[in-house]
């Protein structure tokens, strides 16, 4: 049995936690594609050039405490700008996607461009400020010595960015099902899209 699930959405808004959630629920598989942009940008910061990273990227990179750094980010949306970089990785999340026993993949352009016949399609929102007020804690959390301001201008950055790139740009697919964020505790959130994906299931 193959069914692909496809979450994006903006930087910040509860797909992580949604998606590992909601892959535990079910049973699939989860594939978070932030990570293989984020190792791309790891290794640009390092001083590779961008293309031939992506075209090099191995799985095992993507195990990689370091990625979760808020410069990693950053060079992240940077090298998602690269068509080349982009097509480098698209194989790799159409095998992911069809494995035996289903996957759930979050993104940007996973409903638009990687699965755009995804069994079902979710597209999670949240305010900018409710995004940057989560990072932040999760930041602090972790030590890092951030001030809120820093974070948000970070945020809405990578947004425009992410946005207003020419090649798949984050934009929800016509029959992605929106979940706004803002308001719900991340239960409530997880029960949603459970929901919503059990009703594509029927
Ligand atoms: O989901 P994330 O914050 O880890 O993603 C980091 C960056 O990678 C994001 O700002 C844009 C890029 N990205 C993308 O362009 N397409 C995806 N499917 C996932 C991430």
């Amino acid at each position: 049995m193959t069914f692909t699930v496809a979450i994006d959405g903006p930087a910040a808004a509860g797909k992580g936690t949604i998606s590992k959630a909601v892959a535990a629920h079910f049973g699939f598989a989860h594939l978070d594609t932030g990570l293989l942009y984020r190792a791309v940008g790891a290794k640009v910061l390092a001083g590779e050039a961008a293309i031939a990273a992506a075209e090099a990227l191995d799985p095992a990179d993507l195990e990689n405490d370091d990625l979760r750094t808020p410069a990693v980010a950053q060079a992240a949306s940077e090298v998602a700008v690269i068509p080349q970089v982009r097509a480098a990785l698209v194989a790799f999340q159409q095998n992911f996607a069809r494995r035996e026993g289903g996957a759930v993949l979050d993104g940007r352009d996973i409903g638009t461009v990687i699965c755009p016949h995804a069994d079902a399609k979710l597209f999670v929102t949240a305010s900018a400020d409710c995004r940057a007020m989560r990072r932040f804690e999760e930041l602090t959390a972790k030590g890092m010595d951030i001030a809120f301001e820093t974070v948000l201008v970070d945020v809405k950055e990578r947004d425009a960015r992410d946005r207003s790139r020419a090649t798949a740009p984050l934009v929800p697919a016509d029959d992605a099902v929106l979940l706004d964020t803002s308001d719900l505790t991340i239960d409530d959130a997880v029960a949603q899209a459970i929901a919503i994906i059990e009703a594509a299931r029927r």
